[in-house]
């Protein structure tokens, strides 16, 4: 969690991190602060509250200087205050430090500073980690030095970017499993924790590695190992389309992403579906083929709605490669010294890339001698640079914390994946001619359903109040199921349940009055008829029945109280269709409740702390 940015160079910097956290603000927006050296001083203006806050205290201020570092915060150790929000100072007044991450040792490190008498303001483990360098800076007189002596003693991870008053000219960027890109401008250098803060300035960018730094100085860098050794690093090119990260005439992200899906879905497939062949090119697995092929199982781990889409993946996989499937939460997974093969497939599904416990999973395995393979929609990510091989989603920068054009998408790849193991081990053409064609049409499909988006939208309107939801689905639906109530709960504070729509039966059951609104996802297919009875017995008990339902059928007018009809498609594809009705109730809700869309309260979007 928490967005970086460094500037050092020609142009006022206040302002252009300001504009960088912006960009970052996904990433946490409880706190943000900057601090810029201002005529031989430090300048630090710093608030709880969102990065406009901080604009207008920066304003107000009239900053003046080219060289400074930002930071807008999801909080770990310690409340979203003035105090604890970055960037953070030394005892010396010298150091000054932003941090994105978590300082495991930092108490044992505390309390031997405040032995020779330290004395903190706030609450983070990232003062801590100030004074520490701060510490030893005093006694080497070498700010580059003090930095690798100090980090070479920390445990945990951390994106930082560290400024020194006596040496006004340099900065320090170091990385160690959190995110932090360098980007070369012309004569002017930008430090942050994503390329979308960066790809105004320059498109030249170094992805830095773990233990990792790059020490700038006037006007040349080097990047080199905390160890001292000098690195290779080398320098890319980003793709970044600027209007891509910009509303682009919608209220929210969310919104705007919805309505990309059309778009996002087609980018997914494109150039990869063979459909008259009835197979799949996914060139990103070419060198893995073999070890694909080869596989008795695979496993998938993600977080949250990554895992959602890992569920389908299960299906999916199974029911067209009969490869055994197990999918893991990566959270749980890593900790539990998970039995691997050599000759296991392990995929990590992550929107970011940077999901610290999806990372966590994948190494593990890797080190276990499993094939690691990512799903993943951040081109430099971690996860993308890390694993074996991989299949980008391609659905462009996701800002809404709410993930809703990566999970389509997510689920479209998983469906290519499936063909294209199925198609090396039994699946017939014909069969798998049959998917690809109808993978081709679902981008109009989505779109015939955002067409329909008012009728959601007055739905939305009349539940806007329950205190409680119901998601209940069958076989491929349950996964749905669970991602609808993730989508209303992080974003409307309702809580929602998602439930295997047969289990119902073994508690939530009790839940059911006239007052709880049910959603089923009751798409024809052959367990249709089970889901009707499981209909009944929620309208036996006077619940709300809202059905995500297949276009003709008229059987569930007679059931339900609300009715969205989804396009028909192949049952294994209903998944992504039957997504998106969910995500615009969510959106509906919570904007009829005045909610923060894209910035729901104690989230961020991506998770890189564990
Ligand atoms: O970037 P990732 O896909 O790895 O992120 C995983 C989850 O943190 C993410 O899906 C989260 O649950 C979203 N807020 C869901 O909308």
């Amino acid at each position: 969690m928490c967005g970086i940015v460094g500037y050092k160079g020609h142009q006022q910097v206040s302002s252009v991190i300001v504009n960088g956290l912006r960009r970052l603000e996904y990433r946490g927006y409880d706190s943000a602060g900057v601090a810029i050296i201002e005529n031989g001083h430090y300048v630090i203006k710093k608030c709880a509250g969102l990065v406009e806050d901080l604009e207008k205290l920066v304003n107000h201020s009239q900053l003046k200087g080219t060289v400074g570092i930002g930071h807008t915060r999801w909080a770990t150790h310690g409340a979203p205050t003035n105090e604890n929000a970055h960037p953070h100072l030394d005892y010396t007044g010298k150091i000054v430090l932003v941090h994105n991450g978590i300082i495991e040792n930092y108490q044992t490190l505390k309390k031997k500073l405040a032995k020779n008498g330290v004395e903190f303001v706030s609450q983070t483990d990232t003062e801590v980690l100030a004074c520490f360098i701060g510490s030893i800076y005093e006694k080497v007189q070498n700010f580059e030095l003090a930095v690798r002596l100090a980090l070479s003693e920390v445990e945990g991870t951390f994106g930082i970017a560290v400024l020194c008053l006596d040496e006004p000219d340099m900065m320090i960027a170091v990385r160690r499993g959190s995110p932090l890109v360098l980007g070369l401008g012309n004569n002017e250098f930008i430090i942050a924790s994503d390329a979308s803060a960066i790809v105004q300035h320059t498109r030249q960018v170094i992805y830095l590695n773990d233990n990792e730094m790059a020490v700038i100085d006037g006007d040349t860098y080097v990047t080199k190992t905390i160890y001292d050794q000098e690195t290779d690093s080398e320098i890319q090119e980003v793709e970044f389309e600027l209007e891509k990260i910009e509303k682009g005439g919608f209220d929210h992200f969310m919104l705007k992403e919805i309505y990309e899906q059309p778009e996002t879905f087609h980018n997914a497939i494109r150039g990869r579906l063979l459909s008259a062949e009835g197979n799949v090119k996914l060139g990103g697995l070419g060198p893995v083929r073999d070890k694909i092929r080869a596989a008795k199982r695979i496993i998938i781990t993600a977080c949250g709605t990554s895992w959602h889409s890992a569920l389908v993946g299960e299906y999916l996989i199974e029911q067209l490669a009969h490869i055994p499937v197990e999918v893991e939460y990566a959270s749980e997974f890593r900790y539990r010294n998970p039995i691997i093969y050599p000759d296991d497939v392990l995929i990590g599904i992550s929107q970011s890339g940077e999901t610290a416990d999806t990372l966590a999973a994948l190494r593990e395995a890797k080190q276990k001698g499993a094939t690691i393979l990512g799903i993943v929609n951040v081109v430099g990510s971690t996860i993308a640079r890390e694993t074996d091989a991989g299949v980008f989603i391609h659905a462009g920068p996701e800002i809404g914390v709410a993930s809703t054009k990566a999970f389509t998408s997510q689920v479209g790849v998983l469906a290519m994946l499936a063909i294209y193991i199925g198609r090396m081990i039994h699946l017939s053409q014909r069969e798998a001619k049959v998917i690809a064609q109808e993978l081709e049409k679902i981008p109009q499909k989505i779109q015939q359903i955002l067409d329909n988006a008012d009728k959601i939208k007055e739905i939305a309107l009349q539940y806007k109040d329950a205190q409680n939801f119901l998601y209940l689905g069958r076989g491929l639906n349950f996964p749905v199921a669970l991602e609808g109530a993730l989508k209303l709960k992080e974003i409307s504070y309702i809580h929602a349940e998602g439930y295997p729509a047969a289990e119902m039966k073994h508690g939530p059951i009790a839940l059911i009055d006239e007052n709880l609104p049910v959603v089923f996802i009751a798409t024809k297919d052959d367990i249709y008829d089970k889901i009707i009875s499981n209909i009944e017995e929620v309208r036996a008990r006077k619940g709300k029945v809202i059905a995500i339902a297949t276009e003709g059928d008229t059987q569930i007018l007679t059931l339900a109280d609300h009715v969205i009809y989804i396009p028909e498609t192949d049952s294994m594809l209903t998944p992504i269709l039957a997504a998106i009705p969910l995500q615009l109730l969510s959106y509906y809700i919570s904007v009829a409740l005045d909610r923060n869309v894209d910035k729901p309260r104690n989230l961020a979007k991506s998770v890189t702390v564990e």
